[in-house]
Parts: structure tokens; sequence; C-alpha cells
């Protein structure tokens, strides 16, 4: 039913265009349409569309400082690592990966983590990530929950993907699936709700900082407590390097009882489209390549360093009651606007293809948190072993990027353990080997891949 309220509210919000809809639709249509437009804050999107031309404002200069580099030798190394090795040995870690992203960049006509990245293997994402955290259950004796965020968009092809592939022998109550919720697309001149066909609505993933909604709404945050686990090693489903055994990392940030631990990435030059680690009046924080002005990002020392320096690969370690604490404000969080192309239907029922941008989609970012944490750590990292990710379908941060890294990765952890691999040779390792402490190396021949041990 069309109540009065709704009309109104419709009309007051310039979206005059529904109630036609509304009338035009049969029952069951209807019903739907009106249950998503009863979670929607129509107010809130027509102050948000009345942004598009502004950028977030930035706090001032003046209160901005640099991350501090952190020193070239860590001090206590093995004491801090074995603080690490044994949270993970009392099952205090659970994995968390976003796959929740609809990966339009991309290209690929599934969710993201089922793209097969392995170079020789040709293992997905998802695999990749699953067999990284099973040889680290085997190896540490422990639990390890390993929690997916999908989103409507990626929810059951994601769920059906990991039955048929037996949870890639994790065991299946140990890894917890949860959808993040959604917000609607407007058109970018009028901000009118967009269609995507009768009574649907164009919704789209909320952005990755629907995690914490997204948690706290599936129940997740409490099983994790119920469970012992005290901090999620969160990680984004494109990075097939990404280490989910970095001992070092957790034992700091246990060691120092921090909220929030990020590991940051030197950056290659003033402009990369990289996040911007900064601290606001004295809190870390983060700003958008897009938006840290041109002059900032130039900055430079007295050592002819960027003073500006650090950037985000997406590798967070997050304290489970720190996001309780946090949880109330989450609706809180800022939304980020981004311009893209929605395919839509039109008044008369017509489906529209548009060429260029006709949409704004907005987004929360998990980084967004970031300064409500009283005490964390920083963790540079090596961008060669560590971050390859997945954007694009050619060019840079494409698959055959990421490919080429997990290449020269393998061989470089070869030539560790005193195997050289001749130029032009692949080889990639699976994550079962890798932290195998029986492994022997076989011969690298041609392309070599090297397989798990035999259970
Ligand atoms: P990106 O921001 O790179 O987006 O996500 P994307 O969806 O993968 O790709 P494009 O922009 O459409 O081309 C970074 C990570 O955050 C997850 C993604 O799945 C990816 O792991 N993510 C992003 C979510 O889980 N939910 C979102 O709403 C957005």
């Amino acid at each position: 039913m069309i109540t009065d309220d709704l009309r109104e509210k419709l009309l007051t919000h310039d979206q005059a265009h529904l109630l036609q809809e509304l009338e035009r639709l049969n029952d069951a249509d209807r019903a739907q349409l009106l249950n998503d437009l009863a979670r929607i804050d129509l107010a809130e999107l027509r102050a948000l569309h009345g942004k598009r031309e502004h950028k977030d404002a930035l706090p001032e200069r003046h209160r901005i400082e640099p991350l501090p580099r952190p020193a070239a030798e860590e001090p206590h190394r093995e004491f801090k690592e074995q603080i690490g090795n044994d949270a993970i040995e009392r099952s205090e870690i659970a994995y968390l990966v976003v796959a929740g992203g609809q990966g339009t960049r991309l290209g690929f006509d599934h969710p993201k983590g089922m793209f097969p990245i392995g170079p020789l293997s040709k293992r997905s994402l998802f695999q990749i990530h699953a067999e990284k955290i099973l040889a680290l259950r085997r190896r540490c004796g422990a639990r390890l929950p390993l929690l997916v965020m999908t989103s409507p968009a990626t929810d059951a092809e994601t769920r059906l993907y990991f039955r048929r592939k037996n949870f890639f022998r994790l065991p299946p109550q140990d890894v917890w699936f949860f959808c993040q919720g959604t917000m609607p697309a407007v058109d970018l001149t009028t901000g009118r709700l967009l269609l995507e066909g009768p009574g649907r609505l164009c919704l789209s993933p909320n952005g990755h900082g629907g995690t914490i909604t997204g948690l706290l709404g599936s129940g997740l945050l409490d099983r994790l407590t119920d469970q012992g686990v005290h901090t999620i090693y969160y990680f984004q489903v494109d990075n097939p390097l990404v280490n989910l055994a970095d001992f070092l990392f957790i034992g700091r940030h246990v060691e120092a009882r921090a909220e929030v631990s990020s590991k940051v990435l030197p950056k290659t030059s003033p402009l990369e489209k990289v996040g911007n680690f900064l601290m606001v009046d004295g809190r870390c924080s983060m700003i958008e390549y897009s938006d840290l002005p041109e002059g900032w990002a130039n900055e430079t020392d007295d050592a002819g360093n960027l003073r500006f320096w650090a950037g985000n690969p997406a590798i967070h370690l997050l304290d489970v009651e720190f996001l309780r604490k946090i949880a109330g404000e989450a609706e809180r969080l800022p939304w980020h606007l981004a311009r893209k192309i929605v395919p839509y239907v039109n008044e008369t029922g017509q489906v529209i293809k548009p060429d260029a941008e006709n949409a704004l989609k907005f987004e929360r970012f998990i980084f967004d948190i970031l300064p409500q944490a009283e005490r964390w750590t920083i963790h540079a990292t090596d961008r060669a072993a560590e971050f390859a990710p997945v954007k694009n379908k050619e060019g840079v941060d494409s698959p055959q990027t990421a490919r080429a890294m997990m290449c020269a990765d393998a061989a470089r952890l070869l030539g560790q353990l005193g195997v050289e691999v001749p130029a032009g040779i692949k080889v990639e390792i699976s994550p079962l080997f890798t932290l195998d402490n029986n492994r022997t190396i076989p011969p690298i021949t041609k392309h070599t891949y090297l397989r798990e041990p035999k259970d």
C-alpha cells in the first residue's frame, strides 16, 4: 500500500518517478520496492547528492603530521614473533576477507574471489587464501575461523563455490559467511533513485566499511568473542600475495594492546594511487590519493624523502572489543561518493546502457575507523612480497602483473632456500607447501609448480 506518508516523502525528496513506478507494479514487485524504500533514508541521499561537486573538507595542514618511519631494525623481534605465534596457537586470531565488491574494473563474470589467478595452477584467489589458512592451522594446531564478507552481488555464488570446492578442506563450521548491506545508486544530475528493472532499485554494496555493521548485524562479533578470538586479520580478496602468517605483525599488535594495526607500503611516487596513512591531531588517519593535495603529496623532508610516504595495502588487525566499542558509531562513518556508469531502466521501461558516468554510488571505507583507535601500530612491509592487487583487466594492477609478482616472489623464496631459479622460468608455490616444516625442494624444471605435500 502506498501510504500518504510515503507519497509525501517521495514528493518532498524529488522521487516522484517512484510513485508512478509503484502504481504500475504487480503486488509482489510493489511489496519488494516498498520494502526497499522503507530502509532508505531519502533525506540523507539528497544531502549526499548535493555534495557531488565538492571534495570532502580536509583537515588544515597544521593538524597533519607524516607517519613516523619505523626503525630499520625491529627491537626484540624474536620475542614479538613468539607472541604472534602464541596468539595463533591459542586460536585468538580470525581471518576476514572482504569479497563483496562488484569488481567492475576486472570485468569478470563471477565474484572476484573465483578468479583463477595461480600462474601455473590456476588456483582461484579464494583457494589461495583458504589454503594459506589451512597451512597455518596445520602448522599451529589452531582453529582460525575464516570470515568471508559477501554482498548481495556475490553472496549466493560465493557460498556455492566454497561448497562445490569442499571449503578447500577447511572445516565448513570454521568458514563463516556474512553479507554486507547496500546503498542505492542515484542519477548523477537529478539525484533520483535508479531502477534496474520493474520495482528493483539499483543497489550496490555499501563499501568495505560495511564490514563493521555487517559483523555486528550477523552476530559474528559475539560468536568471535564466545570462541575466544581477540583479533581479526582483515584483508582484501584481490591480493594473492597477502601474508597471513605474519607472526611479527600480530605480535607487535598484541604486545602494544593495539586497537588497530595496519601494514603500510613505502610509496613509489608522490601521486601513487594508494591511500595515504598520516596523522591528524595525533591520531593515525588516512587520506585518499584523490583527496591529497598535490603540494602536500610532493613535500619532502631534509633528506629528500617523501613526507607522506606511507601507502595503504589494506591489511589490518582489528581488535574485537574495539569493533564492539565503535559499532554503535559505524552508522556515522562518512559516505564517499563515486561517479560510475550504471545501466538502468528509464520511465518508459527501456534499458539504458550509458557510455559515460551517469550515476553516483556511495561507499563507506574501513579505514575511516582508524582515528577512533587510541592505540595502534603500523608495520612497514615490502610491496614485492606482499601486495599484488588484481584490479584491472589489463595493464597496471591486472592479473598479468599479479601473476608476474607471484612468480617473482616464489623465485625469491626458493632463492632464500638455496635454490636458484633461472630467469624466464615460471615458478609457483602452493600455499600448503610454503608453511610446511618438512618441505624438500624438487628440481626446478621449465615451469614448476611446487605442490602441497601429500596428506
Ligand atoms: P575495490 O574498492 O577495489 O572494489 O575493493 P572492487 O569491487 O574489487 O572493484 P571495482 O572498484 O568495482 O573495480 C577492494 C576490496 O574491498 C572489497 C572488494 O571485494 C575487494 O576485496 N569490497 C569493496 C567489499 O567487500 N565491499 C564493497 O562494498 C566494496
